[in-house]
């Protein structure tokens, strides 16, 4: 038995693509229902398409307000039949009653080592900042903006040449790693939110430790 998941995209879909290589894998416990997309020229739409996956264009545009979109969202979800949503580059935010319904069973890829830099131009902002690290989170939808309980985060260490495109490559990188790694977790039923925070059943912790720029020897 796979999972199955819908995939919500708004634009070039390299995580969706990173999904849609993950379920090709004979051993990967979850597949893709649909993809769903609020931009009708969305790149990853043809990435579905050649992957022989089902695609609806769902326009925000076309709705009264935001609870009608994600009332339709969610009914061509159900019809598909898909169990757990997966945000990849979706650029609206999600609210009410969407959330509720899917309250464990969404997740968004967000890149940034949250909770520093949500909303938009993160790289830009985090090199602006200062911080030497970045990277990119997995977690669980919750009402607010990219918060919720965390599944999985990858570090990359801020150059000082670093562009916001030269941080977004690297960063986009370890996205790629990521988010199916959250969603076989899930898929093999080792993820629990507990009070919030989230276990997984036989997951290591590393303790590698990163420093940068690295100490002199
Ligand atoms: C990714 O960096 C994702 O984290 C952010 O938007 C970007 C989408 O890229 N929310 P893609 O469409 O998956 O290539």
């Amino acid at each position: 038995m796979t999972l199955r998941i819908g995939v919500l995209i708004s634009g070039r879909g390299t995580n969706l693509q990173a999904l849609i290589d993950a379920c090709a894998e004979p051993t990967y416990p979850a597949e893709i229902a649909m993809v769903i997309s609020n931009e009708p020229d969305a790149k990853g739409l043809e990435r579905a398409q050649d992957a022989r996956i089902p695609t609806k264009i769902i326009e925000h545009r076309a709705f009264m307000d935001r609870s009608a979109f994600e009332a339709a969202l969610t009914s061509s979800l159900q019809r598909a039949g898909v169990e757990l949503v997966c945000n990849a580059g979706f650029m609206r935010i999600l609210t009410g009653t969407f959330v509720d319904t899917w309250h464990n069973r969404a997740i968004n890829i967000h890149p940034s080592l949250l909770p520093a830099f949500t909303g938009l131009k993160t790289h830009e902002r985090a090199i602006r900042s200062g911080v030497r690290f970045s990277g990119c989170t997995v977690h669980f939808i919750r009402a607010a903006l990219d918060a919720g309980p965390i599944i999985i985060q990858s570090v990359v260490p801020v150059l000082p040449t670093d562009t916001p495109e030269d941080l977004a490559a690297r960063v986009l990188e370890s996205e790629h790693k990521c988010l199916p790694q959250a969603v076989r977790w899930i898929a093999e039923g080792r993820v629990r939110v507990v009070d919030e925070i989230v276990q997984i059943e036989e997951a290591d912790g590393t303790t590698d430790v990163l420093t940068n720029p690295s100490i002199a020897s």
